[in-house]
C-alpha cells in the first residue's frame, strides 16, 4: 500500500481519454489535490523516447515492441509513479498496463500469461486504484482521431481489430469490477467530466 493514489484512463483511439484526464485533474484542483497528470507510452525522458520509437520506428515484431512498451513503464514506475505514490501524491495516466492486456495481448497475440508475468515482475505493487474505461464505438473513435490528426500505426489496423480492442477493455473492466469503472465515452465531454467526477469523488470519500 503507498499513500498516493493512482487513476488510470483507459480506451480506444479517439475515445477522449487525454481531455478527461484534464478535466479530472481540474476536478481533483477543487479538492485542494494537485494530481500529476502522465500518460504510456512516456512521461518521462526515456520512455518518451522508447515512445517516438515505438510509434514512429513501428517495431516489425510484436515481440520487440511489447518489450520497448514493458521497457518504458519500468522507466516511468520508477521515475515518477513510485516516487510520486511514495510520495501521497495522485497520478493520472492515459494509458497503463491494461492498453498492454488488449494491444500486446489481444491483437499482436503475445501469450498473456507472459504479460501477466512482466506484470507481477515490474508493476505489482503499483497497479491502479481506480481505472476509468472511455468506451466509444471504433467507427467514431477512428474518425475523432482522424479528424484530430492522431492517427498512429493501430488506426490503420481495420475496424474489426478496433472492436476486438474495445471488448477487451470490456472484458477487463468485466472481470475486476473493483478497480475499474466503464464510461460512455458518447457522452458530451462536460457531461463525461461530471460523470467522472462523481466516480472519483465516491470511491475515494472526496467532498463528503
Ligand atoms: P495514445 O495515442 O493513446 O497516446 O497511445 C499510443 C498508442 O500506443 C495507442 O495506439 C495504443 C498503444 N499502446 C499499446 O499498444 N500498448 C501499451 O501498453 C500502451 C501504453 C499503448
Amino acid at each position: 500500500m503507498t499513500p498516493g493514489k493512482l487513476i488510470t484512463l483507459e480506451g480506444g483511439e479517439g475515445s477522449g481519454k487525454s481531455t478527461q484526464a484534464e478535466h479530472l485533474a481540474a476536478h481533483l484542483r477543487t479538492h485542494g489535490i494537485e494530481a500529476v497528470l502522465t500518460r504510456e507510452p512516456g512521461g518521462v525522458a526515456l520512455a518518451e523516447t522508447l515512445r517516438e520509437i515505438i510509434l514512429e520506428k513501428k517495431p516489425a515484431s510484436p515481440e520487440t515492441e511489447f518489450l520497448l512498451f514493458a521497457a518504458a513503464r519500468c522507466e516511468h514506475i520508477a521515475e515518477l509513479i513510485k516516487p510520486a505514490l511514495e510520495a501521497g501524491q495522485w497520478i493520472i495516466c492515459d494509458r497503463y498496463i491494461d492498453s498492454t492486456r488488449v494491444y500486446q495481448g489481444r491483437l499482436a497475440g503475445i501469450d498473456p500469461t507472459l504479460i501477466a508475468a512482466i506484470e507481477r515482475h515490474t508493476v505489482v505493487p503499483f497497479l491502479p486504484d481506480l481505472t476509468l474505461m472511455l468506451d466509444v464505438p471504433p467507427a467514431i473513435g477512428l474518425e475523432r482521431a482522424r479528424v484530430r490528426g492522431e492517427l498512429t500505426r493501430y488506426d490503420a489496423a481495420g475496424l474489426e481489430a478496433h472492436e476486438t480492442v474495445r471488448q477487451g477493455f470490456l472484458e477487463i473492466a468485466a472481470s475486476e469490477p473493483d478497480r475499474c469503472v466503464v464510461i460512455d465515452g458518447l457522452e458530451a465531454a462536460e457531461e463525461i467530466a461530471g460523470q467522472i467526477a462523481a466516480v472519483v469523488d465516491r470511491r475515494f470519500g472526496l467532498g463528503l
